[in-house]
């Protein structure tokens, strides 16, 4: 692993909020050097901030990164600008739900160009530069989606298996060259945005949980950290269930 340990630079996909914003966060608590992006740029001011105050030099770059140019281009300002890329964490993903029978041609292509189709595009877009270091690392963020029925959200739930397997793929091909790829099968996470701040849902959820309670996204920002900082080349092809212990199957939204 050829990471520069003490100031390594991070990129964060999808970082303007939520799980993403707390990785970008959490690393420049880390002194890293953070790379934040969204597909606006106007977006981004905050979590600008937030990295600063934490003590992390940043970039933000606007790409929406269902295009291989604009993933490309993602890949080349960040080393441009920093020198080198470390980290990738593909955090960028989309999902509404509804009844598979009910999802349209383009419902299904746009959840699926939204977590599997971004994913691909940003490991392709970092892997020139990793190679020519002599390494790095990637962790894309999975859900648990991926190993267990996750009703009406069943173009999700194949995109985020398709991770899964795009990261045991990689993580083989690409082992020959330092290049750790990892994934985090996350559980519930309770960010602004999440349909979990409905009190129903929210309720039903954590009844279930042995823990009794969702994640926060700034402790998934600490594990995603330490499984792309660890100091072990041989953790790779790993999908690391981040969920708390819950094996059961989520409800659908509550829509009433
Ligand atoms: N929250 C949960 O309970 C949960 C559970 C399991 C797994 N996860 C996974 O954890 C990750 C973060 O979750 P989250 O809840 O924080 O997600 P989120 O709030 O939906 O954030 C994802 C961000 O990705 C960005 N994005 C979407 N399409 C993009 C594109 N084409 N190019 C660039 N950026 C794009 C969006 O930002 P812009 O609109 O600014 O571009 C969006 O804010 C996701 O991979 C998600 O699937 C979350």
């Amino acid at each position: 692993m050829s990471a520069d340990r003490e100031h390594p630079v991070v990129v964060v996909t999808g970082s303007a909020g939520g799980i993403g914003r707390s990785i970008a966060v959490e690393a420049a608590r880390r002194g890293a050097q953070v790379v934040v992006n969204s597909r606006r740029a106007e977006r981004l001011v905050d979590v600008v901030a937030d990295v600063e105050r934490a003590g992390g030099e940043v970039l933000a770059v606007e790409a929406d990164l269902r295009h291989g140019d604009q993933a490309d281009r993602l890949a080349a300002e960040a080393a441009s600008h920093f020198g080198r890329i470390d980290v990738l964490v593909n955090n960028a993903a989309g999902l509404f739900f509804a009844p598979a029978e009910e999802l349209t041609d383009n419902g299904w292509r746009s959840v699926i160009d939204a977590n599997l189709t971004t994913t691909f595009l940003a490991c392709r877009a970092v892997f020139p530069y990793l190679c020519d270091q002599g390494g790095g690392t990637i962790c894309n963020l999975s859900s648990v989606a991926a190993l267990r029925p996750h009703p009406h959200a069943s173009h999700y739930a194949a995109a985020k298996a398709g991770v899964n397997s795009l990261t045991e793929t990689l993580a083989y091909e690409w082992a020959p060259h330092g290049i750790r790829v990892n994934a985090v099968a996350l559980g519930a996470v309770l960010t602004e945005a999440s349909r979990f701040r409905r009190d129903t849902d929210r309720a039903l959820m954590e009844a279930q949980l042995p823990g009794g309670r969702i994640a926060t996204p700034d402790e998934v920002a600490v594990a995603v950290l330490d499984l792309c900082l660890v100091e072990s080349e041989y953790l790779t092809g790993a999908v690391v269930r981040l969920d708390g212990g819950f094996r059961g199957v989520m409800a659908p939204p509550d829509t009433r």
